[in-house]
């Protein structure tokens, strides 16, 4: 049976890049291994960080009345109030800034804190006038493209390319390409970027908060694999934040992703919105998430986690996988992966691909590959931009144990050294 669909039908109900992404890590990750899953932005299993939630999972069970609080109370809808006060003192405690428990919002992952942000402040307007969101360094996350209940909502800036060394490159903003109109209501980055692994500096936020700020508009900074936690981030910067921006973070890529927790750190007023976003959409969040970090963040111990486990994994994942591509690629072909600087992924851009990425996909799926082909991570430009890059890149995820992530490396080496010399 299938009945005629609304807007919000029509934009929701059929399909996306992300739910096909979504799709391929769940069948993959049910399969037992048979499929390489270098796709998927699922975090890796580290031993002692599982070894922390099994630990505070006994830890509730042992309680009295724990369990049963977790499990069997709403919540109210912003979040718990003891894990908001804990989050708020870590954040003065640890940046310095003026932020209350007022200024936390809890959402079902920051996905969901995304889709909520993102109607709020764009779409369409009580005058019938259309806003919409700049993305300043495009690609960007996948998970951003199809989430607008009316017309599309972003307005994408190419990124400047920089070629740091033989094989690596990094992406910069365009600030002459930046100059924000009426018609833009917020300014949206990850940072680390979910493709790229690319942190934009200091300076370049700073320079994006000016814009934001002259403008009047949100500045929106992604911080899924930011500071303090998970803390997947290998250069130096200083993480801000100030009413004129929205920070979200998530508990997913610490290793929760399954406790769908997101959390926006916002004026006190923004956080009431998300809070009235919540109890309308969902009622309340999921608990779980919350109650085994709250004693965490409280002593501070999410951050030596972060710090001393989260992040030198991750940092030495990606140094390997940055290794056996050079091993396995010849050194002829024209590839370059972008500079590591955070997140779960390397970001290779092959020069002059004879094919499309989506068809590199399709090749590497046969072969029993997953990766993710770059034409997803480029959306909000104009349609007839001819722009050949975005045919040309993937997102190759280092999370799964590492023969995996090395036999997979080795099977897209030799598809992309055969495609370059067929030529
Ligand atoms: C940049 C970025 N933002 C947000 C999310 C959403 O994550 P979650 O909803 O699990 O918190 C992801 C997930 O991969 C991401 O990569």
């Amino acid at each position: 049976m299938s009945w005629q669909l609304s807007k919000f039908g029509e934009n929701l109900c059929g399909g996306s890049g992300i739910g096909e992404l979504m799709d391929d890590l769940g069948e993959a990750l049910a399969g037992g291994g048979e499929v390489k899953m270098l796709g998927g932005g699922q975090p890796a299993h580290v031993p002692e960080i599982d070894a922390v939630w099994r630990k505070r999972l006994e830890e509730i069970m042992a309680e009295p009345g724990g369990m049963e609080k977790v499990l069997g109370n709403y919540d109210v809808p912003a979040g718990n109030e003891a894990f908001r006060m804990a989050l708020a003192k870590l954040f003065r405690k640890e940046f310095g800034w003026e932020v209350t428990h007022e200024n936390f919002a809890v959402t079902m992952g920051g996905q969901t804190a995304f889709f909520f942000l993102f109607n709020a402040l764009a779409g369409l307007f009580k005058d019938g006038s259309r806003k919409k969101v700049l993305l300043p360094l495009l690609p960007e996350y996948i998970g951003y493209a199809n989430q607008s209940v009316g017309a599309d909502f972003f307005e994408a800036i190419p990124a400047k390319i920089e070629k740091t060394g033989k094989h690596e490159f990094k992406y910069r903003v365009d600030f002459d390409a930046i100059n924000p109109g009426d018609e833009i209501a917020a300014i949206c980055v990850s940072r680390p970027t979910n493709p790229s692994g690319n942190v934009l500096t200091d300076g370049e936020i700073e320079s994006l908060r000016e814009i934001a700020r002259k403008k009047g508009i949100p500045l929106i900074v992604d911080n899924a694999y930011g500071a303090p936690f998970p803390n997947v981030i290998f250069s130096e910067v200083t993480p801000v934040w100030d009413e004129g921006m929205i920070l979200t973070l998530s508990l997913s890529k610490i290793g929760l992703p399954g406790t769908r927790t997101g959390i926006v750190v916002a004026s006190k007023e923004v956080c009431r919105q998300v809070s009235s976003m919540t109890s309308i959409v969902g009622l309340a969040n999921a608990n779980l998430g919350q109650e085994i970090l709250r004693p965490l963040v409280e002593s501070g111990e999410v951050l030596r986690l972060s710090k001393e486990v989260v992040r030198p994994f991750y940092e030495d994942r990606s140094r390997r996988a940055r290794e056996w591509f050079a091993r396995e690629l010849r050194d002829e072909v024209p590839y370059f992966i972008h500079r590591s600087e955070g997140a779960l992924f390397l970001w290779l851009w092959f020069e002059g691909l004879p094919i499309t990425t989506k068809e590199l996909y399709q090749r590497l799926k046969k072969r029993g590959v997953l990766v993710v082909p770059s034409e997803y991570f480029f959306f909000g430009l104009p349609e007839d931009l001819d722009w050949k890059h975005t045919h040309e890149c993937i997102r190759v995820s280092y999370t799964m144990d590492a023969e995996t992530v090395e036999e997979g490396i080795k099977v897209i080496a030799d598809e992309v050294n055969k495609l370059y010399r067929e030529g």
